[in-house]
């Protein structure tokens, strides 16, 4: 029989769990079984007034009472089941009576359930849930014991849940999201958004996500990198491991070791400092990331306790009053982009392989630097401006001085301050309270709070206002950012002359990707970089603004991806509901204004034509045409008439006027009468055919990755249509699944969730994701009508298939229509019963139902069901939970488990696959009190485990 890659794998993990031999952190995906529920309201909790209720609901794990939501017998029937990430609010339609600003979606509530197998080899380890990031309010229980609460959508959830945990025992981790509340007044999803993870360490570890702290620093004659390792010993013994410290280049050579023996006394948290030097280390910069990596390796005599491996650089900047910015030395204007977190058709559930696409964009854009509007990013986002060159403004909005959010900003300084791409750490965005006295407290406790953790990046804030009063926030940050603000630049210079200033928004302006006029009916922005907000400019303006100034060290343009949500300048003007201020649309696909930064931007000649050639009826009339571009000259050839040679300006670029006539527009562009670039513009035909172009080849069939396929509508000589808005079809064969399409097109309100979407002025995508462990050719096919269709293929290829905790899906599989026989004081014999349903009592018997019967009395609990077919195909297995008396279980007859002690336990037996029909007779005897549980709950799961004996409960 041939086992997929997952299989085996599955098995490997099993077995790896169930032989406790877990040595170093093991870092396991939490992403997949969950259960999930959408609601308009609340889960009420349960008011009891009675006094045995009352106290019981006020004790550990008795929540299920309180909480019926988070109980293990909770109906699941409205529940469906979803893999994480997920984003519920782009699965669903647009709705105009709901909040234009968060793009028209139902938010609402949102219940997640998991339950999963613990084996008893975790007993003693230390097992921590993380959740990257739930929009918005969330709230967890633990095997029903309200656990933790959590006020942000944007911050990293990390809870030691080994107390809370049943070894060798299914467990149900149960999650209420708020998502009626918001954060922010851009489009910000609902979920369970970023990856889950479980983390189980030895009890003596180094620490999650901060464990390391590297921090290379410049010296006169070379490079020291100080830090410490934060080991945590729980263990209830001191112990004295040994701390092995290894640097790598980039290029994987070892270049540095070290050794300590720190004393950890028994249940305590060390920091063990170490200083190493690096004489000549290669520089992290924009053009050049240079990453080197730390590896610690913690030992006790050969016991391998923890190995923990983080990345960091070489690079020294400061932001300075009259030079602007500076990078090793070398004084750089930071070229940046906006950007809040969403994707077409995925929201912010971002598989981090799109979010490297999006990455990549803005570095071929020529952007430097990233800012992460308004709040901290995933962990991956940083990885990629580690690895692509983004210099990094990370940001939160938690302008509060309560104990929650003082420890949010520490959380989020220490688990991101290793990235050298990290250059500033801003502490609020245009905050209302930003010029008076209250403001500037919070700013200063802030400010402190994330100079405690970290001192060797500046604090900054955007401000849009306060600036000049004397209880300004401004006074008490390191580098002041302005949002927009352009007739005050100046003042704001003259008036502080020796506070450094950067622009952290600029521009806000507006394009609709292939429009070449604004029209409010239909809702568009013209592409000619000529509108903006009233308080921002134009691309061009900004950075004339940035170029006139030396003092003035950059600016981040606002944004450079449109965004779901805030559809400005038609806020409330459904159907627009995503933004117009990107460089590029929500696909990713280039307006005019990501050629302009080009051209501002990059060093090599850039050169785009505005608008396309397609102006049917325009015969004759004057268009203007816009040359995005950094060349000397620009010559313009209509038909293979010559309009002229025309110089160009650095900033403004070129507008030209020019008598439409269909045919070929072609520009020349030129350096020294010398032509560098060429390119040009024409008149198509009607959309005869599509095209598909996936971003890539192959992709990992680990389950992650994706990747955008671009879906064009061309015409018989396979142009693209610039105007070409067809209707289209996906279909996909082979190993990989669609997870959303978009078009870019601001007011469209089709699902996002779709095996169609219409090209939108000749583009539309569909993203397109690998399944786990399954390789071979994926094969997406697109049509449209009488058009001639479109294939392409991507590989998935054999990958490593992340560790992974699986749930198990309960559901429509929980084993019901249970009847009980009438208690009998000797032992009955089981085939007296099984095939004769007439003995049965006719009252069913229920789960979760604790029976009282006379000491030692026997009891058989029957019911039969059929087989579901993915486990009468794999096979699967069966989960009793809280069983509580002496059991006999027959499967199909056949004796397959007896239990001879009268505790609680769960009981999970393996079903063979080809099992067609299921058939329970359960045999039990009551202690001598009476007392007898068939399970709280009992159901079939497709997950293939090994019978489990777990330990008795006393
Ligand atoms: C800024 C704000 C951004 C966005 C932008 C639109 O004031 O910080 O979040 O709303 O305006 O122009």
């Amino acid at each position: 029989m041939k086992r997929s890659i997952s299989d085996v794998f599955c098995l490997l993990l099993f077995l790896l769990l169930l032989s406790g031999t877990v040595g170093a952190s093991e870092v396991y995906d939490f992403n997949s079984g969950w259960l999930f529920l959408h609601a308009d309201q609340q889960i009420q909790p349960v008011p009891f007034k009675e006094h045995r209720s009352v106290w019981s609901g006020a004790k550990a794990s008795t929540a299920e009472a309180t909480w019926p939501f988070a109980g293990v017998n909770y109906d699941e029937s409205e529940f469906r089941p979803v893999e994480l990430p997920h984003d519920w609010a782009v699965e669903d339609g647009f709705f105009p009576e709901e909040n234009g600003e968060q793009g028209y979606r139902k938010r609402g509530w949102g219940y997640y359930r998991k339950r999963f197998f613990v084996p008893s080899s975790w007993k003693g380890k230390r097992v921590e849930l993380q959740f990257e990031g739930i929009a918005t309010h969330s709230t967890f229980w633990i095997n029903q014991s309200l656990y933790h609460h959590n006020y942000s959508g944007y911050n990293t959830i990390t809870m030691d849940i080994s107390p809370a945990l049943q070894y060798g025992r299914d467990n149900i981790v149960a999650v209420e999201v708020n998502a009626a509340v918001s954060e922010g007044w851009w489009y910000e999803g609902a979920g369970i958004y970023r990856d889950a993870r479980i983390i189980i360490s030895d009890p003596v570890h180094i620490a999650t996500d901060d464990g390391i702290l590297v921090n290379a620093e410049i010296k006169i004659d070379g490079w020291d990198v100080n830090g410490h390792v934060k080991v945590l010993n729980t263990s209830g013994s001191d112990i004295s491991p040994s701390v092995d410290i290894e640097i790598f280049d980039p290029d994987g050579k070892k270049i540095e070791t070290r050794r300590t023996v720190p004393a950890i006394p028994a249940n305590s948290a060390q920091l063990v400092p170490f200083s190493i030097r690096c004489a000549t280390p290669r520089l992290w910069t924009p053009d050049t990331p240079e990453l080197y990596q730390m590896k610690v390796t913690m030992k006790n005599q050969s016991r391998l306790l923890d190995e923990k491996t983080v990345n960091f650089g070489f690079r020294v900047f400061s932001f300075n009053f009259s030079n602007g910015f500076t990078l090793n030395g070398k004084q750089i204007k930071i070229r940046g982009v906006c950007n809040h977190q969403d994707h077409a058709g995925v929201g912010v559930a971002v598989p981090a392989s799109i979010e490297e696409y999006r990455i990549r964009k803005i570095k071929e854009m020529g952007a430097n630097a990233y800012r992460c509007a308004h709040n901290p990013p995933s962990k991956n986002i940083l990885d990629l401006c580690d690895r692509y060159g983004l210099l990094v403004i990370e940001e939160n909005r938690a302008f509060n001085t309560g104990p929650e959010w003082l420890e949010y900003v520490r959380a989020q300084v220490r688990r991101d301050r290793n990235h050298p791409c990290v250059i500033a750490w801003s502490i609020f965005n245009e905050e209302p309270l930003q010029g008076e006295y209250r403001g500037q407290e919070i700013a200063r406790e802030l400010y402190n709070t994330v100079k405690s953790e970290d001192k060797t990046r500046p604090v900054l804030a955007a401000m849009n206002g306060g600036l000049f009063s004397a209880d300004s926030a401004r006074t008490v940050l390191d580098v002041v950012g302005l949002n927009y603000q352009y007739d005050v630049i100046d003042k704001f210079h003259d008036a502080y002359p020796n506070t450094p200033v950067i622009l952290t928004e600029g521009a806000s302006a507006f394009e609709t990707r292939g429009e070449y006029s604004t029209d409010k009916e239909k809702l568009t922005c013209t592409s000619y970089d000529t509108e903006a907000a009233s308080w921002g400019s134009t691309h061009r303006k900004d950075w004339q603004t940035v170029m006139d100034r030396k003092y003035l060290s950059g600016s981040f343009v606002w944004t450079a991806f449109d965004y779901h949500g805030e559809p400005t300048p038609y806020n409330g003007k459904f159907p627009a509901n995503s933004s117009y201020f990107g460089c590029m649309d929500l696909c990713g696909f280039p307006k005019t204004a990501y050629y302009i930064r080009q051209a501002l931007w990059l060093e090599k000649p850039v050169l785009h034509v505005a608008p396309h050639w397609n102006w049917d009826g325009k015969e004759g009339e004057e268009l203007d045409v816009f040359c995005a571009t950094n060349v000397e000259t620009v010559t313009l050839i209509l038909n293979g008439r010559n309009l002229g040679t025309f110089e160009i300006d650095p900033m403004n670029m070129l507008t030209q006027k020019v008598p439409y006539e269909p045919g070929t527009l072609i520009a020349i562009g030129k350096n020294n009468d010398r032509e560098v670039i060429r390119t040009q513009v024409e008149t198509t035909g009607e959309p005869a055919a599509l095209r598909l172009i996936p971003d890539r080849a192959t992709i990992d069939a680990d389950g992650y990755d994706a990747v955008p396929v671009t879906v064009c509508a061309v015409d018989a000589s396979g142009r693209v249509v610039p105007t070409g808005n067809v209707p289209v079809e996906f279909s996909i064969s082979g190993p990989g699944r669609n997870i959303g399409v978009g078009n870019g097109d601001p007011t469209c309100i089709l699902s996002e969730k779709a095996d169609s979407r219409p090209t939108f002025n000749g583009y539309a995508q569909v993203i397109v994701q690998s399944k786990r462990g399954k390789t071979g050719t994926i094969k997406i096919t697109a049509t449209s009508g009488n058009l001639k269709s479109a294939t392409c293929t991507i590989k998935a290829a054999d990958a490593p298939v992340r560790p992974s905790i699986e749930g198990f899906v309960k559901g429509e599989v929980s084993i019901s229509g249970w009847k009980a026989s009438q208690p009998t004081a000797a032992k009955p014999e089981v085939s007296d019963y099984a095939n004769n349903e007439a003995i049965l009592k006719a009252t069913p018997a229920e789960l979760g139902n604790e029976l009282r019967l006379k000491p030692k009395d026997w009891i058989l609990f029957y019911t039969k069901c059929k087989t579901p077919a993915k486990v009468k195909e794999n096979g699967g297995s069966l989960h009793f939970i809280g069983t509580t008396g002496k059991v006999e279980f027959y499967l199909n007859g056949k004796k397959v488990y007896e239990k001879k002690n009268f505790l609680t336990e769960d009981i999970v037996l393996p079903i063979e696959p080809g099992t067609e029909d299921l058939d329970f007779s359960i045999l039990m005897q009551t202690d001598n009190r009476g007392k007898i549980l068939l399970a709280d709950a009992a159901y079939i799961s497709t997950a293939k485990l090994k019978a489990v004996t777990t330990p008795a409960k006393p």
